[in-house]
């Protein structure tokens, strides 16, 4: 299925995340539905639906967590399935900051998980120094330093937020994939966080995939933005990517409303939309 809408992007990136033909279902649902998508190094990709709509869904099957339907997701090259991502992958999860309430740890300490790997925990290992520093850097980064030895019980929900973002931005990692980090976090810190996201893609060439409900946000920082939605098509209803381009050609409010089948209920005359499959614009008519 092509996208309904696709705006014009520029890239020579590397590809680092490529899905063919990918259809994923949850329970006996299909949610996603013959998704294409080459996502390249250096990208700064806003993932944006309604809820329900499979951001999540896709986020999981791109990191093979989930088995498609049919199709494929290669990450760098090789079957997500299959791959093993050696710390090249980060993730953070909707749910990342609800923590085990059974564990005291501190900020310092949750950070410092993140540059765990099988490597760094063997007692011979030399570079612990590094490893300090890099955990003072990233708490510098995620702006908590001042609570770095708090126990992230005490925290405010956006302070837990931007922990597990720290420990995510520790790793190393080449691809960050964020579901709804956003969540929780006030407006200084989420601007900061972003411009700070925005800057790992520019001066490291790190590749971002984020989902967030906050448009307004994606569109202020993301360099490309997906919008996944269900869309009726004849007798069935198929998930998929319905706008996929930068931020500037994003629909406007009322053309997304309309893409959504959502009628203005102050107008006498409600407008419908009616999508075909192949069609390339959404085509709006007199109910
Ligand atoms: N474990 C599951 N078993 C069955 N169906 C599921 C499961 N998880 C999600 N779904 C269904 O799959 C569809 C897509 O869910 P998904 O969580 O990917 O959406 P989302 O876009 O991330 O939503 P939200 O914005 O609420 O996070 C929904 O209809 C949801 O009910
Ligand atoms: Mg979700």
């Amino acid at each position: 299925m092509g996208y309904l809408m696709k705006g014009h992007l520029s890239h020579d990136g590397e590809i680092v995340i490529k899905a063919s033909d990918l259809s994923v279902s949850r329970g006996s649902t299909i949610v996603l539905d013959d998704i294409n998508l080459t996502i390249r190094q250096g990208d700064f990709v806003g993932l944006v639906g309604p809820n329900g709509s499979g951001k999540t869904t896709l986020l999981m099957a791109i990191l093979g967590l989930l088995n498609p339907t049919s199709g494929n997701v290669e990450i760098f090259g090789q079957d997500s399935k299959r791959m093993k991502h050696n710390g090249r992958v980060a993730w953070v999860s909707q749910a990342a900051s609800n923590l085990p309430k059974n564990i005291r740890i501190t900020v310092r300490e949750l950070i410092s998980l993140g540059v765990l790997t099988s490597k760094t925990m063997l007692p011979f290992f030399k570079n612990k120094k590094n490893i300090r520093e890099q955990v003072e850097n990233a708490l510098e980064l995620v702006g908590l330093k001042d609570v770095a030895d708090v126990d992230i019980y005490s925290l405010s929900g956006g302070q837990r937020q931007r922990a597990v973002i720290g420990r995510a931005l520790v790793s190393n990692a080449e691809i960050l994939v964020f579901d709804e980090p956003l969540v929780g976090v006030d407006r200084d810190s989420r601007n900061s966080l972003l411009k700070l996201l925005d800057d790992l893609c520019h001066t490291q060439n790190k590749t971002l995939l984020m989902v967030s409900h906050d448009l307004a946000a994606i569109r202020q920082s993301a360099h490309r933005v997906i919008y996944l939605d269900l869309i009726q098509l004849n007798d069935c209803c198929r998930g998929g990517i319905q706008y996929d381009g930068p931020p500037s050609e994003f629909p406007d409010l009322l053309s997304l409303a309309t893409l959504r089948g959502i009628r203005n209920v102050h107008e006498p005359e409600h407008i419908i939309i009616s999508l075909k499959e192949g069609n390339s614009e959404p085509k709006v008519e007199e109910e």
